[in-house]
């Protein structure tokens, strides 16, 4: 029986900063944003949003679409690194958003928890979905997990323009009309590590740039690594000598912390899949130069980032592999319409790798690609860290969903925000009752705490119409 993901539906909140006003104010080439980092508007939340919202509008939104009652839901999860409370789990909040409309009590059948795990947590939300589906604990229901998070960073930092906000609400049911994940091949790795985390009481996080990018690419290749051992043994793809797995997956959507992250991440994983294959002389030959090699091979990540030599040495190779045509025309079939999304919207920690499954079948259906039974291979990351390695493949019913997908009328008209509000909104000196943008048939936050102590951590929520 197949399981997957049915339907999408997306919240974008309504402000954003231009990547070009913001690096004339940091006094940052605007080039580096757009071709660098890959980042032409980040969205920003309101003073009266917070990710509750955002979580509870994008599950409004597939509920109505799909014209699903409570009763057709049995879980809810919320995956999310953007926590409001160190014991009340977010998918409450959602829940005591959505039986304003539904009625009270009438999620009480279902379950569901919060789910922590930097980035990757979705990914784990979504696989424990499914495979309470495939155990068949449902009792014919369906799942919802819900992706959603303000990626925010401090003031005048490297990560000040790798922000962004927003949610993602998937539907995750038996025969589903988007994607079929593929059975037995799940592969995670997980490691103690501190490439980026957010102690208690701190609204940005503590972050090592280099070493989480870096990080990022052995933690992903590694679970990859397990991933294809397992997709051979059970048979799901069957290689001649001379290919990779790569070759046999149709489309690769990875975590987007922002958009180039993506394309370093492709290449990553093709240098490693490729260079024990024929077709790599060639390749070297195009490149120009040999693959460079750290001093100590073995050694530790600090110890190959501290190897400066090679590191330039490795840049420079990367650089010339991502210009070569095959590098090319792997990213443009396999990965370009992924990253259309991030581009504009920017980091959604949990739910940037779900933005950019929206954004692949947006773009590819749009250029008139049939899409049936192709396969994607997801590569999730989140700080910590662990990653997981999974894969689906897209449903003969996708195009039922797909041709109603349009990104910019569903994120909706979007106000720009200028430096001075931006900075306004960042240090938390706005009023709630004071938002930027006029809130249309959304829930909202109107309240944060009552008169005494034992309440302060209340947050009252309006559908404002
Ligand atoms: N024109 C074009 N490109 C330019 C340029 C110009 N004028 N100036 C610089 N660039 C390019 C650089 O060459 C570089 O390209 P490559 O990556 O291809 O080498 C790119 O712009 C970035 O520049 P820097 O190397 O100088 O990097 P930075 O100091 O600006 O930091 C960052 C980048 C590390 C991503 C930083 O934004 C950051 O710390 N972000 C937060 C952490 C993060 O996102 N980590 C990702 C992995 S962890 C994760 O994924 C979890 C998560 O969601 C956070």
């Amino acid at each position: 029986m197949p399981v997957g993901i049915d339907d999408m539906a997306i919240y974008v909140p309504k402000l954003y900063i231009d990547s070009k006003d913001f690096a004339i104010a940091r006094g940052i080439d605007p080039h580096k944003l757009e071709i660098g980092i890959g980042i032409y508007k980040m969205a920003m939340v309101d003073t009266n949003q917070d990710p509750a919202c955002m979580a509870a509008n994008a599950c409004l939104k597939l509920m109505q679409k799909n014209d699903l009652k409570p009763l057709d839901i049995g879980r809810m999860y919320v995956a999310t690194e953007s926590a409001l409370d160190e014991s009340k789990a977010m998918n409450s909040f959602v829940i005591g958003m959505l039986e304003q409309i539904y009625g009270d009590g009438s999620f009480e059948h279902a379950g569901g928890i919060e789910c922590k795990f930097a980035c990757v947590s979705g990914s784990y939300a979504l696989y424990d979905n499914a495979n309470w589906i495939r155990a068949e604990e449902n009792n014919d229901r369906a799942a919802i997990v819900i992706v959603s998070d303000i990626a925010k960073y401090d003031l005048g930092s490297a990560g000040e323009y790798t922000q962004g906000a927003g949610a993602i609400a998937m539907l995750v049911k038996e025969n589903p009309r988007l994607v079929a994940f593929d059975p037995k091949v799940t592969s995670t790795i997980i490691k103690n590590e501190y490439d980026f985390y957010r102690p208690f009481g701190r609204e940005t996080p503590l972050v090592n740039g280099s070493y989480s990018n870096y990080l990022y690419l052995i933690q992903v290749k590694k679970a990859f690594d397990s991933y294809r051992e397992k997709a051979i043994k059970t048979k799901l793809i069957q290689l001649q000598e001379d290919e990779s797995i790569t070759d046999k997956i149709d489309y690769i959507s990875v975590h987007l912390p922002y958009r180039k992250m993506g394309e370093k991440a492709l290449a990553y994983l093709l240098r490693h899949e490729w260079r024990c294959l024929p077709r790599w002389k060639q390749i070297i030959e195009e490149v120009g130069m040999d693959e460079p090699t750290p001093k100590d091979p073995r050694g530790t990540i600090e110890s190959i980032l501290a190897d400066k030599d090679f590191m330039k040495a490795d840049d420079q190779f990367r650089k010339a592999f991502m210009r070569t045509s095959i590098f090319k025309q792997v990213f443009e079939q396999k990965m370009a319409s992924s990253l259309e999304a991030s581009a504009i919207i920017g980091n959604l920690y949990t739910a940037s790798m779900y933005m950019g499954l929206r954004s692949l079948l947006e773009f590819e259906y749009k250029k008139n690609i049939d899409l049936e039974n192709k396969r994607i291979g997801f590569g999730s990351y989140g700080s910590g860290s662990s990653a997981m390695v999974f894969s689906g493949v897209i449903q003969s019913t996708y195009k039922e969903i797909v041709k109603d997908m349009n990104l910019e009328k569903e994120i909706g008209e979007r106000s720009k925000l200028d430096m001075q509000e931006y900075i306004r909104l960042h240090s938390n000196e706005g009023k709630m009752n004071e938002p930027i943008s006029n809130s249309n048939n959304e829930f909202v936050l109107v309240k944060i705490g009552g008169n005494t102590a034992d309440k302060a951590g209340l947050r009252e929520y309006v559908f404002s119409n």
